[in-house]
């Protein structure tokens, strides 16, 4: 029997209910079927791709095609998670007849179910539009990449009363502007509490403590992929780099000694 695709609407029900959501990015189609395979709830298209995948020192640079590339892999490995895809640095801030195209765009192109973008209340027109065209939104809150170079820093956000009021005010418009979820990235965990009370969608934490609805992590970061990435959000499940590392010298041991390819292993 087909696994039952996960919704906005079983999102929402997900929150109501208590049951927490997993959420975990991906970038093509090998890792977007072993995670859908494993049970994920949320697939997040990240512009984290700019990092993990193109090597690049921030989000900024990547492109609205470039990541339609990688959500048009990733949809190909998934049956049952809900695809969600980051609007590029871009696509969107211009002004709301801009962020709709690119909205269209994405989900004319990749057949993902929903996009996500930074920022709150200057974005709500934006948000508005897209939803009014049938598109699911997730916001996101916090700590927003795209823009680094206001912020000047990664470090923790909405320490002090007037960011934190901002962001609670913030993730109501986001709510009344239709959004399904936000992403909450980088805050104190009291904050995220508070937040995550006050509105019915779900909200998602990276570094945002015990209090969300839901956590996302970076796939390459939780993986251990790139273990030089310490951040004290972040809970590393594997030593990637380690076993590749084992595995890749054994394969060239293998080479350089000639036992392999063995006569088994030959035609
Ligand atoms: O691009 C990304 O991976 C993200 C997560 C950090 C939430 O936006």
């Amino acid at each position: 029997m087909a696994a039952k695709k996960i919704t906005t609407n079983a999102l929402l029900k997900m929150k109501a209910n208590g049951e927490k959501i997993a959420m975990l990015t991906a970038y093509d189609f090998s890792f977007a079927r072993l995670f859908d395979a494993a049970g994920i709830d949320i697939l997040l298209v990240g512009d984290s791709a700019s990092n993990v995948m193109a090597g690049n020192e921030t989000t900024l640079p990547i492109t609205l095609d470039q990541m339609i590339y990688h959500a048009q892999c990733v949809i190909k490995g998934v049956n049952r998670s809900f695809v969600v895809v980051d609007m590029p640095f871009g696509s969107y801030q211009s002004n709301s007849e801009i962020a709709l195209a690119s909205a269209i765009k994405i989900m004319k192109e990749t057949g993902a179910h929903a996009v996500k973008l930074e920022g709150g209340e200057e974005v709500s027109e934006s948000i508005k539009r897209i939803v009014s065209a049938g598109i699911p939104v997730m916001g996101h809150l916090g700590l927003t990449p795209q823009s680094i170079n206001k912020f000047g820093t990664y470090t923790v956000r909405a320490k002090e009363d007037v960011e934190a009021d901002r962001l609670k005010k913030d993730s109501q418009i986001l709510e009344e502007a239709g959004c399904f979820g936000i992403v909450l990235e980088k805050i104190p965990a009291i904050l995220a509490k508070e937040v995550s009370e006050n509105i019915a969608i779900p909200t998602i934490g990276i570094g945002a403590g015990k209090y969300c609805d839901g956590q996302v992590l970076v796939m390459h970061d939780m993986l251990g992929i790139n273990t030089e990435f310490k951040p004290r959000f972040l809970r590393q499940y594997l030593n990637l780099q380690e076993l590749i590392n084992n595995a890749v010298q054994l394969y060239i041991s293998d080479i350089k000694q000639s036992t392999f390819p063995s006569d088994q292993e030959s035609y």
